[in-house]
């Protein structure tokens, strides 16, 4: 790359997340043109300073020009006394401190591992969806608190939050692949036979729809259903939008269809400053240490950085190539093995150097 290296902070975090973060950091090391600087955050970070995000981890990562993250929590730090300090509150600290209010979640199974998925090849065929979930409102930042033998956790929107999360979602559907087709499409889901927040979603997206998007299809379908057409009919999403709390249930079923949660990698953006790039799977404490967890979300999140913070797309392609061609070849961690023919069983160093080798 030209110029000065993209300054890029590491957040190893927990569990299974310093493996994989050593070996994003070997890719990134092959590709070169990026200078890392590694923090703590989640329970490495209360172990070492009493909170899940200190103040100095946050000011470095605003200052970067993009953030991964590899997993945080165990259960080491689980607990239900809601003044312990849990690691989950450095995500999402991070999340609004850096106001990364949309996650973006594609879910496209490599084609190597369409017998992986929970369901049959035929259904599964074909898929290639995107959830564009809201990341920094609703249930997980309203008011919460006990009182008694009472709790509560509120949830709310405003209008503006809504529209600016819709206009990610139309703006993805008419830029994908497949759009110029005239097949771009915006699945929003809500619980608007119950919530008034969901009625309020679904009036902000109509309107934005109407008025910026006319060349995006749109559906409005209740979240239960959603659930449900996900593992029906997975192939005929394209960009599903939704709030907070369902987009992080539906995004782990969505993710699942891949075979394995080890394969799915996410970018959070705001509207400036640096995104957030992490794997859809968490910290795997049952296999931390062990140097088997699957580090592909990973290198595929290191391709989304590329491609949606650095500005290198060319690279991020290169990644996602050498990443199916490792597959293709056979090669599978644990989480992907299926006992078939012609895989290759391998650990987290040795898949790492199989996707290297393969890197064009
Ligand atoms: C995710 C995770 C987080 C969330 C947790 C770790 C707080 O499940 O990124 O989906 O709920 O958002
Ligand atoms: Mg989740």
């Amino acid at each position: 790359m030209e110029g000065s290296s993209a300054q890029l902070v590491l957040l190893p975090g927990d569990g299974i997340g310093p493996e994989i973060a050593a070996a994003a950091r070997d890719l990134l090391t092959v590709l070169g043109g990026v200078e890392i600087a590694e923090r703590a955050i989640g329970g490495a970070s209360i172990d070492a300073h009493g909170s899940a995000l200190t103040d100095e981890v946050l000011e470095a990562c605003r200052g970067a020009d993009a953030v991964l993250l590899c997993a945080v929590g165990g259960p080491k730090w689980d607990s239900t006394d809601p003044d312990a300090p849990r690691p989950e509150q450095g995500l999402l600290g991070l999340r609004k401190g850096l106001g990364l209010f949309a996650n973006l979640r594609p879910v496209r199974p490599a084609e190597a591992l369409l017998d992986a998925s929970p369901l049959r090849r035929e259904r599964i065929e074909g898929t290639d969806l995107l959830v564009v979930r809201e990341l920094t409102g609703g249930i997980y930042f309203g008011d919460s608190g006990r009182e008694g033998d009472r709790a509560h956790d509120d949830c709310a929107y405003t209008v503006a939050e809504v529209e600016r999360i819709a206009r990610v979602a139309f703006n993805a559907a008419a830029t994908r692949p497949g759009a110029a087709e005239g097949t771009a499409k915006v699945t929003s889901v809500d619980k608007a036979n119950v919530l008034e927040t969901s009625r309020l979603w679904r009036e902000t997206v109509e309107r934005v729809a109407a008025d910026e998007f006319a060349e995006v299809a749109l559906e409005h379908i209740y979240v239960d259903n959603a659930a449900m057409q996900l593992v029906t009919r997975p192939a005929d999403f394209d960009v599903i939008v939704t709030e907070n709390l369902f987009g992080d249930i539906l995004s782990d079923e969505a993710a699942m269809l891949t075979g394995s949660l080890g394969m799915l990698p996410s970018a959070s953006l705001g509207d400036d400053g640096p995104g957030l790039f992490e794997p859809v799977h968490g910290s795997a404490p049952d296999i931390a240490g062990h140097g088997v967890a699957n580090p592909l979300a990973t290198f595929l999140s290191v391709a989304m950085m590329l491609r949606h913070g650095l500005g290198r797309p060319d690279d991020a392609a290169r990644i996602e190539s050498a990443v199916d061609a490792a597959l293709d070849d056979g090669l599978r961690t644990p989480d992907l093995a299926r006992g078939a023919e012609g895989e290759i069983h391998v650990g987290t160093p040795e898949m790492t150097a199989g996707v290297l080798d393969r890197l064009r």
